[in-house]
């Protein structure tokens, strides 16, 4: 992939700013990164407060040759990737919350939001974007409970360009392997080893009802298979469906 860095002070969101980019036909490997976001999105439109405080706030343009069905698979591989990244630069155990949260000691330091544009029924482009809470040190009292960033939890600072250059790096050499099997076979074991709802009961969201399940890993498609308080196993797709722990966010 032919890699395209723009970067910037301050902007809306970074995947706007992509969104614009891929309508003027920008090409694949474009990122946008920027240092600020004034109006930084979340999943279910949510916010993702983005104050200037030294975090990464990232974009990626992706033009894949895939089904549909196959384009949340890249969240899962972009957060296996930044796993990696974020792991090997603090030595802390960062983990996953299914789909594509990362936590450390049970707080959030990374969000990922993926978002799909079709053309005739099949993919024009996805725009795949990422905060990481790397060097903030304050948090709004909505948040403090859940969210945490590396500096607090590693005790020093990090370059924020040195993780991004390391994070595409990673997530490039992965991106090639995924187009390669179209699943997620490759990297499903490590990424079970990584995730935080392995072997435990959950709340599971869904828009018609809430239940509790046991949550076993992923399978290769990304699903979360789940054992039913009945004993029925149960794969569980992204999208719609907020997978939470018993008592709270993990
Ligand atoms: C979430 O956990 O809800 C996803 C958060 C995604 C935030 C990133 S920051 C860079 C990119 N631009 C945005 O507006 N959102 C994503």
């Amino acid at each position: 992939m032919k890699r395209r860095m723009i970067r910037l002070e301050q902007t809306d969101s970074t995947n706007i700013q992509v969104r614009k980019l891929a309508i003027s036909g920008a090409e694949e490997g474009t990122v946008v990164s920027a240092k600020l976001q004034t109006d930084g999105r979340g999943r279910r439109g949510r916010v993702w407060e983005s104050p200037e405080g030294d975090n990464l706030y990232v974009s990626l343009l992706l033009r894949p040759d895939l089904a549909t069905e196959c384009a949340p698979m890249l969240t899962l591989v972009m957060a296996y990737s930044i796993a990696l990244v974020l792991r090997r630069a603090t030595g802390l155990e960062i983990q996953i919350k299914w789909p594509n949260d990362l936590v450390i000691h049970g707080k959030k330091i990374c969000g990922i939001l993926t978002e799909m544009y079709l053309q005739e029924q099949s993919i024009d482009y996805i725009i795949v974007g990422f905060g990481i809470n790397v060097n903030q040190e304050q948090f709004g009292t909505a948040i403090r409970h859940m969210a945490t960033s590396l500096s607090v939890e590693a005790g020093r600072r990090f370059d924020c360009e040195d993780l991004l250059e390391e994070i595409l790096t990673v997530f490039e050499g992965q991106y090639e392997k995924f187009l390669k099997y179209k699943d997620l076979s490759c990297i499903q074991e490590q990424y079970n080893l990584m995730l935080v709802n392995r072997d435990r009961e959950v709340r599971i969201l869904d828009p018609v009802r809430e239940y509790r399940a046991f949550a076993l890993g992923i399978d290769e498609m990304g699903g979360l298979r789940v054992r039913t308080a009945e004993g029925a196993m149960e794969i569980i797709r992204s999208g719609e469906v907020s997978v939470r722990g018993i008592y709270g966010y993990i």
